[in-house]
């Protein structure tokens, strides 16, 4: 299954006026722009804390010339409930109406010393819970200067997804020195990576290439995502800075199309 999907992550940003007028902003350029083709899947990932506000507000809006907006969460536990303080459960996020989430992203890889064994945890919990995983993978600029990237991104990937139906995950490849630095590989370098992880994962899960989706993170912005999803072996876009603002957020969605 080939599937399209943009997302954004608003990580620790908003509020509920934010909230407000992002969903106005992006109806109302919604409201103007008559096209036919599919859509994909929109999708905003939120502040767990902002779920249900968010869900609030979109109900009011639904669907406007096709476009119509999924919410998503940023994190999950990989265990459904317990004693673990401050974290939130995919249980819990399933029964506030959410169909995808973020695991791996890194900034809890770097700030919450998430591993990969905790990530493929984190993503097995989601999909038992009925949840979309988009598991995030990504070097840092040290890796890519010594241009191991290639074989970092590989072991990075296959480890964070260890058993896991590639049928039913998004992985997202940000580099992480493209994260809210306003620097973008090439085209080639994200074809490079995103095709190498679409030929990995299908070797070892035995599947198509076209059976693993992989979307492109890290300074996505209205003025490149056209190329950028042009490209055969991008599936979408995880966007954050730029996914802030509904109106640049729909630009975005647009140029993706
Ligand atoms: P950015 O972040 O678009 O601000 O670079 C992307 C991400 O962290 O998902």
């Amino acid at each position: 299954m080939n599937i399209r999907i943009i997302s954004g992550n608003w990580k620790m940003n908003s509020s509920k006026v934010d909230i407000e007028n992002w969903f106005k902003d992006f109806f109302e350029k919604a409201k103007d722009f008559k096209n036919s083709k599919n859509k994909g899947d929109i999708l905003i990932c939120v502040p767990s804390v902002y779920i249900s506000y968010a869900m609030e507000i979109n109900k009011k809006y639904g669907s406007v010339n096709g476009f119509k907006i999924l919410i998503g969460a940023e994190d999950c536990h990989y265990e459904n409930k317990g004693a673990f303080t401050g974290n939130v459960s995919p249980i819990m996020l399933k029964e506030f109406g959410v169909e995808y989430v973020i695991v791996g992203h890194s900034e809890r890889r770097q700030y919450e010393n998430e591993s990969d064994e905790v990530v493929a945890k984190k993503a097995s919990n989601a999909l038992n819970n009925g949840l979309i995983p988009l598991v995030c993978v990504g070097e840092s600029l040290e890796i890519r200067e010594n241009k191991k990237h290639l074989e970092f991104i590989e072991k990075q990937v296959l480890n964070s997804t260890t058993g896991l139906d590639i049928n039913k995950i998004i992985i997202a490849y940000e580099p992480v020195w493209a994260i809210g630095t306003g620097k973008v590989p090439t085209l080639d370098e994200i074809e490079e990576i995103n095709a190498h992880i679409k030929k990995v994962l299908a070797d070892r899960n035995n599947v198509k290439e076209s059976d693993v989706n992989v979307l492109y993170g890290g300074s996505v912005k209205s003025s490149n995502a056209k190329e950028i999803t042009a490209l055969s072996s991008v599936n979408g876009v995880l966007v954050g800075g730029a996914s802030l603002k509904g109106e640049e957020f729909f630009n975005i969605v647009t140029n993706s199309l």
